[in-house]
């Protein structure tokens, strides 16, 4: 039987450089897959979320930190979700479950504050300054942990993408 888990670990000196993964993790991405994207303010959540919309086609990708839920017409339906503003549960009362249902992509920033997020179809990525300076001088570190055998599937797709294009991602 596949792995029901694995772990993968990306350095991104630049915003650029976190765009561009995130077209790489929408090649791989599939309807039913949620993303639970968590890290301190301004580590770069919406930033890759920009770059996963936006190579799906979607347009008008911006942090839903008011609406709480962006919907975006991508090759396939992508929900964006900020709970920030929420005390701890408040994603509870939003209805998030529907959407497990519907079969879109569910990008969801601040995913601590949903009591019960997807155990399965799931990447779970951190976020966290990773260079010297403030704010790790433009350098992140990304962490991605899969669940569930699609997912795993999914995550083991990225790698091989990331691992063709060298470490310079020329
Ligand atoms: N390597 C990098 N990857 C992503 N963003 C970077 C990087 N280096 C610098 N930045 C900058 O960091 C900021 C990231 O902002 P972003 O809105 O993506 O963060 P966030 O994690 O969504 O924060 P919030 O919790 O407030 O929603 C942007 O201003 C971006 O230009
Ligand atoms: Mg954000």
């Amino acid at each position: 039987m596949a792995n029901r888990v694995d772990r993968l670990e990306i350095l991104s000196p630049s915003e650029a450089e976190t765009l561009r993964l995130g077209t790489v993790l929408a090649s791989a991405a599939f309807p039913g897959l949620t993303l639970l994207l968590r890290g301190p303010l301004g580590s770069g959540k919406t930033t890759l979320i920009r770059g996963i919309a936006g190579a799906l086609g979607a347009r008008h990708v911006r942090s839903p930190s008011f609406t709480l839920i962006n919907e975006y017409d991508g090759y396939i339906p992508i929900v964006h979700v900020d709970l920030y503003r929420l005390s701890d549960g408040g994603g509870d009362e939003l209805g998030l479950e529907e959407y497990l249902l519907r079969d879109v992509l569910l990008l969801v920033e601040w995913p601590e504050r949903w009591t019960s997020p997807p155990s399965e179809d799931l990447w779970s990525l951190s976020f966290d300054f990773h260079g010297d300076g403030e704010k790790g001088g433009g350098q992140r570190r990304i962490t991605i942990e899969a669940t569930g055998a699609r997912a795993v599937e999914a995550l083991s797709f990225v790698k091989s993408v990331l691992n063709s294009e060298g470490p310079e991602g020329s």
